[in-house]
């Protein structure tokens, strides 16, 4: 790119940033946003930093998928099959807590990366990013990873309750203008269609497996047992019932309600399939069909989303 094309470009993006930050709590680093109450630049700048292991377990899932409930279920299952006895368990934990590990690649600290190289296998690494931004190092070293997704109404209709309730946007901002956004890709992690688009190119890689948020509500002891397959993680029958108990949004809520109730709020929300009725209107839904259709409808990610099941009335 020619040096006047670069600057102009800059320019451009750096006005859309003043416009974004000044507003509420986003910041766009190389094209798209990103919550500044997590996020930092410095780090996003730094992500390549990030050394893989081919043990790690990887959980990839955009925003409001249901990320926090499938990482726990991973963090569940991982400890299960490491067969740790109490003290190692509180070890481990311990040992995240006082390297104030950012639950996500993306938030946090530049000089995390540094200090992820102290914890020991298997770590649980959890992003919201879209492969081209997620660090080189992943799809060098292959370790497994699970890519969730979530049918696209849903997740708009939580992602807008959680902005409000994060105030990552302004608090006049509607429904309607979310919605809007949502669709153009103005919103953290940029446009949901665009995530379903690149992921499709792996969809038959070998260390990657993908579910979605309504086949885990539909039949959890299922879905948890193909994951632990997935991840060789050696569990019994009852390791899988003990997972599916401390992950209830019920059990998840209460614990993150003793550490911080505003987030909880926002996280455990209501925990359905077919959320997306209470705000979509005729128009936006048949805008969001459009959109899918064209977009998504005819890969075979887009085929396993179940669109027509999950997103028309
Ligand atoms: P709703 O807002 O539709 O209720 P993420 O973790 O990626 O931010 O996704 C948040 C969504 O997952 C929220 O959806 C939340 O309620 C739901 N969720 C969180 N924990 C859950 C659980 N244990 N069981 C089912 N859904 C859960």
């Amino acid at each position: 790119m020619a040096a006047k094309e670069l600057s102009e470009s800059q320019e451009k993006k750096q006005e859309e940033l003043e416009k974004t930050t000044s507003k509420d709590g986003l910041f766009l680093y190389d094209g798209s946003l990103y919550p500044a109450i997590v996020c930092c630049p410095e780090t996003l700048k730094i992500l390549d930093m990030f050394k893989a292991r081919r043990d790690d377990v990887v959980l990839v899932g955009y925003a409001k998928t249901g990320t926090h409930w499938v990482a726990q279920m991973l963090t569940e299952l991982e400890a299960a099959s490491g067969k740790y006895d109490e003290e190692e368990m509180k070890q481990r934990q311990q040992k995240l807590e006082e390297l104030k590990i950012d639950p996500f690649l993306e938030f946090g600290d530049p000089e995390k990366f540094e200090r992820m190289e102290k914890l020991p296998s298997r770590r649980i690494i959890k992003t919201h990013l879209i492969p081209h931004k997620i660090p080189r190092s992943i799809f060098e070293q292959k370790p497994k990873m699970l890519v969730l997704f979530r049918n696209p109404k849903d997740t708009a209709v939580s992602y807008y309750h959680f902005s409000k309730g994060m105030k990552l946007i302004p608090s006049e901002q509607t429904w309607d203008d979310f919605f809007s956004d949502y669709i153009n890709g103005k919103v953290c992690y940029g446009a949901y269609l665009d995530h379903i688009i690149e992921w499709n190119k792996y969809i038959d890689y070998e260390n990657v497996m993908f579910t979605t948020y309504e086949e885990l509500k539909e039949n959890t002891t299922l879905g948890l047992k193909k994951i632990a397959e997935f991840f060789e993680f050696s569990v019994t029958e009852q390791d899988i019932q003990t997972t599916i108990e401390k992950t209830s949004l019920k059990a998840m809520k209460d614990k993150g309600n003793e550490i911080n109730r505003v987030a909880a709020k926002s996280l455990f929300r209501k925990g359905i399939v077919g959320d997306w009725t209470s705000l979509f209107t005729e128009e936006q839904s048949k805008e969001m069909d459009r959109r899918f259709e064209e977009h998504a409808a005819g890969t075979k990610l887009g085929k396993m989303l179940k669109y027509d099941i999950y997103c028309k009335n």
